[in-house]
């Protein structure tokens, strides 16, 4: 039988009975048979999303008590640790110590969210004798998440999370290309106490399920995250109701390298802060600027990474696993041929692999494009696959210039044992994460995250995350 939807509290059937079938990458085969979300489930879930909204039951309950319930889903989420973790990389293809990572990071989330429920505070604002002004911060209301199949576990956990904490409800639509493990975490939620209505979840497809969600007259918020084309769409499907987005649509984001850094620990998070996911991360550090000083060293030890990197299915744990589908694999190898006419130079992968029993999934193997230019398109445009553009700088402005001639402007790293060089780089790149020395931590769930230009608005992770997800009413008080 079909994987059902989560609506009301209920496994159940699309509205039409439909389904779609979704693909284990490894190995192109069948992996589960998924119900359809239909317009009409789409309602009904957002109904039941309002009704809970209003329940004594969540909207009406203490904070403590929702934290606890968060305490318990994060627990359950860590019992079944496992069993996720095979299910994801199955579902996406990614390693499974990675995918082993994601569920620690979806419990955590959880954990760092329920400890939040509880301490949402207002403010008191002075007017003087005889008036009392203070701030009530509100969860938002009906809360609409779209989300994209590169991190299911982990993207789903960092919007429920924070929505929960604040009091709000939520309508959870998952990728069609990997919505396996949302469906989990719905079934966790409930197990553990969520009442009905709180979390929904609606596998489907994104111009039907994702579009009626969006386009929702009734809901309060979205948060979506996934490409700058359909973030636009849905920004302006959610703008014909007033009703805000959060969207964190991805980037080219650099590593900034100069001669000074320690070129073995930099080598290591250069190559892991683009293979990790085989690319597929919003946050990917897709660009190399490195000091001309330092170019040889450092693209030789990439090169001997890239190349000693076992690729294969995601169960048997490779250092690499495939490309989430055949029309994701088909982008990634346009690019890299864009890339050759454009004059860069190949020194590692560029190709699927040779090996006969990866013939049925979607690899690709890591992928180096030397000598590209600054305006190449394999310098600008998101690629979403294992293909670092290394470019070479001479001097500290020419980097920080480069660095920032992007639409996008995600996260950036930088590598120097120059105290100087890094805080010069951190005050003047545009992006909204900066990491010096290393590159992402471990899921930085603490950390506020999202974009400056294209790569979107809007806050997720860390406290900040909760300005999305409540809204503030000024009561003013005169008193005699
Ligand atoms: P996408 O943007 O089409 O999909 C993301 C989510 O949006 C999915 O849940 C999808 O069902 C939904 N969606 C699609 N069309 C919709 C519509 N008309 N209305 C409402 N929802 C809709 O991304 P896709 O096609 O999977 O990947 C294309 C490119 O997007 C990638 O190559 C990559 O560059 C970028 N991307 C960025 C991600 C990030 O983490 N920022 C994640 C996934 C993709
Ligand atoms: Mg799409």
């Amino acid at each position: 039988m079909a994987e059902q939807l989560i609506i009301d509290g209920e496994r159940v059937a699309a509205s039409d009975a439909g389904t779609f079938d979704v693909y284990d990458p490894s190995s192109g085969k069948v992996l589960a048979e998924v119900a359809k979300a239909t317009r009409a489930d789409v309602d009904r879930a957002v109904k039941s999303a309002r009704a809970a909204l209003e329940a004594k039951t969540w909207g009406g309950a203490a904070p403590a008590e929702r934290g606890r319930i968060m305490i318990r889903i994060a627990q359950a989420i860590r019992d079944r640790a496992e069993e996720l973790a095979m299910l994801e990389s199955h579902d996406n293809g990614k390693p499974l110590r990675q995918a082993r990572t994601d569920v620690q990071v979806a419990a955590r989330y959880f954990e760092f969210f329920a400890g939040v429920a509880d301490k949402i505070m207002g403010r008191t604002i002075p007017l003087g004798p005889g008036l009392l002004d203070y701030t009530v911060r509100e969860p938002i209301g009906v809360c609409a998440q779209i989300i994209p199949w590169n991190y299911p576990i982990q993207i789903g956990a960092r919007g429920v999370a924070p929505a929960l904490a604040a009091g709000c409800t939520v309508v959870l639509k998952p990728a069609e290309d990997a919505p396996m493990t949302a469906l989990r975490l719905g079934e966790i939620a409930m197990e553990c106490g969520l009442a009905p209505g709180v979390l929904n979840v609606l596998p489907g497809m994104g111009p039907e399920a994702g579009a009626a969600l969006a386009s929702h007259p009734d809901i309060n918020q979205l948060t979506f995250t996934g490409s700058v084309e359909v973030g636009i769409a849905v920004a302006k499907m959610a703008a014909e109701n007033v009703v805000p987005v959060v969207m964190e649509l991805g980037g080219k984001s650099p590593n900034i390298v100069f001669a000074d850094a320690d070129l073995d620990v930099t080598a290591q998070g250069v190559a892991n802060a683009i293979f990790q996911n085989a690319g597929q991360t919003c946050s990917a550090g897709s660009r190399l600027l490195v000091e001309r000083k330092a170019h040889d060293a450092l693209v030789s030890r990439l090169n001997d990474r890239a190349k000693s990197m076992r690729v294969g299915p995601g169960v048997s744990d490779p250092d690499m696993g495939p490309i989430i589908s055949k029309k994701q694999l088909e982008t990634v190898e346009g690019y890299v041929r864009i890339g050759r006419d454009e004059g860069a130079e190949v020194t590692a992968g560029g190709a699927r692999p040779s090996d006969a029993s990866l013939a049925g999934g979607f690899y690709f193997q890591p992928t180096l494009l030397d000598r590209v230019a600054p305006d190449m398109r394999v310098a600008q445009e998101e690629i979403f696959g294992p293909v670092l553009a290394i470019i070479t700088f001479d001097d500290l402005d020419e980097a920080i210039e480069i660095a920032n001639r992007s639409q996008y402007g995600l996260v950036a790293g930088v590598w120097t044992r120059d105290i100087n060089k890094a805080m010069t780089v951190a005050s003047r790149i545009k992006t909204g994460q900066v990491y010096v020395n290393t590159y992402g931590a471990g899921g930085g769930v603490e950390l506020p995250f999202g974009g400056y230009k294209k790569s979107g608005y809007g806050r997720e992770k860390g406290l900040d995350a909760l300005a999305s997800y409540t809204q503030i009413k000024n009561v003013c008080v005169r008193f005699a």
